[in-house]
């Protein structure tokens, strides 16, 4: 009997809020294809938990190199604050493992260039969680835009506006630039942001506003930009913490109709809605209803994805070159806030103080704070 691809041994690294709520259902989902065998915390109360909770064989460990030593994992799964991705990335490349990390990816360009070094290196692969790309609404939405069915993409809008309290803040590691990477664009935005880049492909121009209005935070708690892209469309962008009414919305206006989606933490099918322009003709637009199957946007989507490309041995989707847009969007977004300029795609390059940290040259301030 042919065999088929092997189980894939997994270690997830952080057993906190999200390794518990979302990578272990997603974990569980794919339980035919994997095998949890180790997870690493430096709180071991938490590493007891997660351990008991995943109510199988699970090794553990309070050390990243003594996990990646003695186990030797296929992959690994990052949920640690984000100030410790980096590390822990190049340390699971180094050992030969693939590695899915929660997002932010990293905290800066500088960094990222280190985890393509490493992935050079080792032969192994990177990518960084963002479900909302993999959920079947986004995947048919994508195809239709792509394949111009809903003619040229020309006016765009992406919110996030969510509401965070003082209580979310008092968590050391947020807020901060040196182990956030900044406020609510690189810890919240962007994951819509980065499914508008995966909508509309590459951006080429950025102008953007940044302030920090209520929360004790040396970042942003909101900031806005106008994005032009290399296909000719205009987007606004919002990321806030500040908005009583959440949502979360991305809605592009293309030449033969809008595609509008609503959701807050995740989407299905029904999330998505697509209004035809008046002269489209009624059974061209029904057929753009996504197809039956709803694959809810999720980690367990993502994750297997990130299997399918294993078992074909092909770079992850979320890797590489689309890891690095989206952060370098942040990047630019930044810069564009802090200097009062326009940034262009391409010009963030090593030496740049924004290459080197979100922040650029003003360590400690917000963008702009209010008067
Ligand atoms: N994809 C999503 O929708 C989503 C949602 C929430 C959070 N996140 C991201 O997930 C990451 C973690 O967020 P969280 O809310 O789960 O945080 P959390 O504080 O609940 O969990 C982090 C865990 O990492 C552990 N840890 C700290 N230092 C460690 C070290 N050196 N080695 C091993 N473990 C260590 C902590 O003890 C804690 O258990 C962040 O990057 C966050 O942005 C993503």
């Amino acid at each position: 009997m042919p065999s088929g691809p092997p189980r894939r041994r997994v270690a997830v690294i952080g057993t906190g809020a999200i390794v518990s709520g979302g990578h272990l259902p997603a974990l569980r989902s794919h339980a035919g294809r994997l095998d949890l065998v180790a997870a690493v915390d430096v709180d071991e109360t938490r590493l007891r938990a997660f351990r008991d909770a995943a109510g199988a064989d699970v090794a553990g460990y309070t050390s990243t190199d003594a996990m990646l030593d003695a186990v030797r994992p296929d992959l690994v799964l990052i949920g640690t604050p984000p100030s410790l991705h980096r590390e822990q990335t190049v340390a699971a490349l180094e050992s030969g493992a693939w590695v899915l990390c929660e997002k932010p990816l990293c905290l800066s360009l500088a960094e990222y260039d280190e985890i393509a070094e490493a992935e050079k290196a080792s032969g192994a692969h990177a990518s960084v969680v963002f479900q909302h790309r993999y959920g079947s609404g986004a995947v048919h939405a994508r195809e239709l835009i792509t394949s111009g069915e809903l003619g040229a993409p020309l006016v765009a809008h992406c919110q996030t506006t969510w509401h965070r309290d003082a209580d979310y803040y008092a968590v050391p590691w947020r807020g901060r630039w040196a182990t956030e990477g900044g406020g609510p664009t690189m810890g919240h935005g962007i994951h819509q942001f980065d499914l508008l880049l995966h909508l509309l492909g590459p951006w080429t121009e950025i102008r953007a506003m940044a302030a920090r209005l209520v929360h004790d935070t040396e970042g942003e708690d909101v900031s806005t930009a106008l994005v032009r892209f290399a296909n000719g469309a205009l987007a606004t962008v919002v990321n806030s913490v500040l908005s009583p009414d959440e949502v979360s919305r991305i809605r592009v206006d293309c030449a033969d109709a809008t595609v509008e989606l609503t959701h807050l933490y995740g989407h299905r099918n029904d999330d998505w809605v697509y209004t035809p322009a008046p002269h489209v003709p009624a059974g061209r637009a029904a057929a753009w209803r996504t197809p039956a199957a709803d694959v809810p946007s999720s980690h367990t989507a993502q994750l297997g994805a990130l299997l399918d490309a294993y078992d074909n041995g092909v770079r992850p989707p979320g890797g590489g070159a689309d890891a690095r847009a989206t952060l370098e969007l942040a990047a630019a977004l930044y810069k564009s806030a802090f200097t009062g300029q326009p940034v262009h795609a391409g010009e963030i390059a090593p030496g740049d103080p924004y290459h080197r940290a979100m922040h650029g040259d003003h360590p400690h301030w917000a963008p702009k704070e209010r008067a």
